[in-house]
């Protein structure tokens, strides 16, 4: 049977600028999800590129005295880089001055003028350069753009406008039939108020400027920019030049998108393909953004985190598992140096290096460094076993759910359970008594065994460690010919296989100075001053529960509390706490908190705060107690 088709797209992106770390976690995301379902059997179109016309672009150019295309050819040539340094593994780059492109949309804005769905007019309203978008006067916030918060320009000029209007209930049947389409839901429901709110018709080409595709019966316009690259996905399908191809692929599977251009992918973009007669993509994805220290970057506040320079430093596979592990798809998360550091030493070089290291190095001490098997099981190994088998069942169910940061977590559980097993068996003991070989070689076979599945599980994520593992196993594994079933079935490891010699596979990092783009402040000493015993039965008055965060908001002109709506099991309830210079929302949300839940009510900024959540701070740090997985309303005791 085929291999199930399976097409992923990531934004193109704007050659404004060089990329940052926050483009650089959106394509990771789509980079981890393209290359798990090529391991699970799929037959993967994974697409970026670049957005390369509209007025922001040619200002961008003249303002460097060279041409557009100039200016964009080099800017492209740097995405592309970036790219290989980050191991990602796209099947094609659109460029949206590639001649293929070209022919789709003059092709597509003939179709839709024939058949009456474009008509000329004059537009004349708000448009902010920086996001290409048009704005209605009642939409901007302060007078600004709603998304960037910049100033926005009036235009007056002959334009060609496309009919959206007459579509607004035939989008809103689709998007409310089917409840897949925008995802996660809280941008479902902003999209379905927005279409209630009343679809204007859309101006879709400009005259005021000329670095775009033409109207090709009417050359002094050209095509609006939105317009233009959204047509992308379906010019690289292959909806011109290669019919088998777009019949294949097309409806894409999912368009992982930021979430401020949701809008675009769910209301203009299935629009054009209605117009056009053709399937609306089966999901746009919108994910959080990834912001410094709490705050977003930008250019002027000097925080802008360049991902060659951290790749440089820390390598791909690195990078690519601080920002899958660190955020929640669909939260925004928080980049420092200080926690992309300590994850790789907690979570890469002691959890997963350890485990390598020490067994390799264990199997070369105790047995010549070759893994002999034994079929002498006991009550340990068979839960090690049976733990293997649930995290690789588990995995596919995360991951076709995009839950990349659920699936680390299990799999980093798995290799936390492996160390601890190293501890119990005590192979070293077992080493030095001649009538346990038998015991040893299983034991040892066990860990090397969880290593052999281990890579291949985190292979997506970190394409460049796993054949890195694989080597030092002494398997010829690639992450080419990899199969996840080859991770679903225990016991695949040969016997009799030779091991490398064992190399840290993630050194750690010693903070030698400060660095140059983010402060690193030293963590402050804990003093713990004396204070009054308390019984037992002190102790039993507190009502301590575990609680999961549903939603967090900011307290309006209350820059250190944050509105907590929590579920106890029972029931839910509002709080109120005092953590906000410590997490963004979003943050929280989805965490598995421990909070007092007897404490007097009290009323804070107006709001009724019934419990309080408890948190560990020293100095400047404060981390929230937490208690992953536990159902709501477990006692904490
Ligand atoms: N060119 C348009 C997309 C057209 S798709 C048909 C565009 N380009 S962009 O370069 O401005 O942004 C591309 C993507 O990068 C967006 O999805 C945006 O959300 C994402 N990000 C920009 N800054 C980001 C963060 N700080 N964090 C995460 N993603 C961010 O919009």
């Amino acid at each position: 049977m085929a291999n199930k088709p399976f097409y992923i797209t990531t934004p193109i992106y704007y050659p404004s600028d060089k990329l940052h770390i926050g483009h650089a976690y959106c394509t990771s995301l789509a980079d981890t999800i393209a290359r798990y379902k090529r391991l699970a059997g799929n037959d993967v179109f994974f697409l970026t590129g670049s957005d390369e016309h509209g007025q922001k672009i040619q200002r961008k150019a003249v303002e460097l005295g060279i041409s557009p295309k100039e200016y964009v050819d080099k800017i492209v040539a740097s995405f592309k880089n970036l790219w290989e340094k980050l191991s990602i593994s796209n099947d094609d780059f659109i460029r949206t001055t590639d001649q293929r492109h070209r022919e789709v949309v003059q092709t597509i804005f003939q179709k839709i003028y024939d058949q009456g769905d474009i008509y000329k007019s004059a537009y004349e309203g708000l448009y902010c350069t920086p996001c290409e978008t048009f704005w209605l006067e009642r939409q901007l916030v302060d007078g600004k753009c709603p998304d960037c918060g910049r100033a926005v320009e009036t235009v007056q000029e002959e334009s060609y406008f496309f009919r959206m209007s007459k579509y607004q209930d035939k989008l809103l049947a689709y998007i409310e039939e089917n409840p897949d389409f925008i995802q996660p839901v809280s941008r479902r429901n902003e999209m379905i108020n927005f279409i209630k709110g009343g679809l204007e018709d859309l101006c879709v080409s400009r005259t005021t400027f000329d670095w775009g595709i033409p109207v090709p019966f009417d050359t002094k316009h050209v095509v609006y920019v939105w317009f233009d690259a959204l047509v992308n996905y379906i010019t690289a399908a292959g909806y011109l030049d290669n019919k088998n191809k777009f019949d294949k692929y097309w409806p894409a599977d999912v368009h992982l998108v930021g979430k401020e251009i949701v809008r675009f992918h769910s209301i203009i973009w299935p629009v054009i393909l209605m117009a056009l007669g053709l399937e609306i993509p089966k999901m746009v994805y919108g994910h959080g953004w990834l912001v410094v220290e709490g705050d977003k970057m930008s250019k002027s506040k000097g925080n802008v985190i360049d991902p060659i320079a951290l790749i440089d430093e820390f390598g791909a596979d690195a990078i690519r598992y601080f920002l899958l592990r660190e955020i929640t798809l669909g939260n925004d998360g928080n980049f420092s140096r200080d926690a992309l550091i300590q994850r790789i030493n907690a979570d890469l070089a002691n959890d997963l290096g350890n485990l390598l290291h020490r067994t390799i190095n264990m199997i070369n001490r105790f047995c010549g460094g070759v893994i002999t098997a034994s079929s002498a099981t006991e009550p340990i190994d068979e839960e090690l076993i049976k733990l293997v088998k649930a995290t690789a069942t588990d995995y596919e169910r995360l991951m076709d759910n995009f839950d990349l940061n659920s699936t680390i977590k299990s799999i980093w559980a798995l290799i936390s359970r492996a160390n601890k097993y190293i501890d119990e068996t005590g192979p070293w003991a077992l080493a030095k008594d001649a009538a346990k070989k038998e015991r040893l070689n299983t034991v040892l076979y066990n860990l090397a065994e969880v290593l052999r599945i281990v890579a291949i599980l985190i292979s997506p994520f970190m394409p460049n460690t796993s054949p890195r593992i694989w080597q030092q196993l002494g398997l010829s594994y690639n992450t080419k010919t990899i199969k996840l079933s080859d991770a679903q079935h225990w016991g695949l490891l040969p016997v009799e296989t030779k091991v490398a010699t064992p190399e840290p596979i993630f050194p750690r990092i010693e903070e030698k100075e400060q660095v140059p783009v983010l402060e690193v402040k030293p963590e402050p000493k804990v003093v713990v001053p004396e204070t009054p015993e308390v019984t037992i039965e002190d102790f039993a008055k507190l009502d301590l529960r575990v609680v999961r965060v549903l939603a967090a908001e900011k307290v309006e002109k209350a820059d250190k509390l944050l509105k907590l709506t929590v579920d106890l099991g029972s029931e839910q309830r509002t709080i109120v706490s005092g953590i906000a210079k410590h997490y963004l929302p979003d943050e929280l949300v989805g965490k598995d908190v421990v909070m007092i839940v007897n404490l007097k009510p009290a009323k804070i900024r107006g709001i009724e705060s019934r419990g309080m959540v408890l948190a560990a701070s020293s100095g400047d740090l404060l981390k929230v107690v937490t208690a992953e997985g536990m159902p709501s309303g477990s006692k904490v005791k």
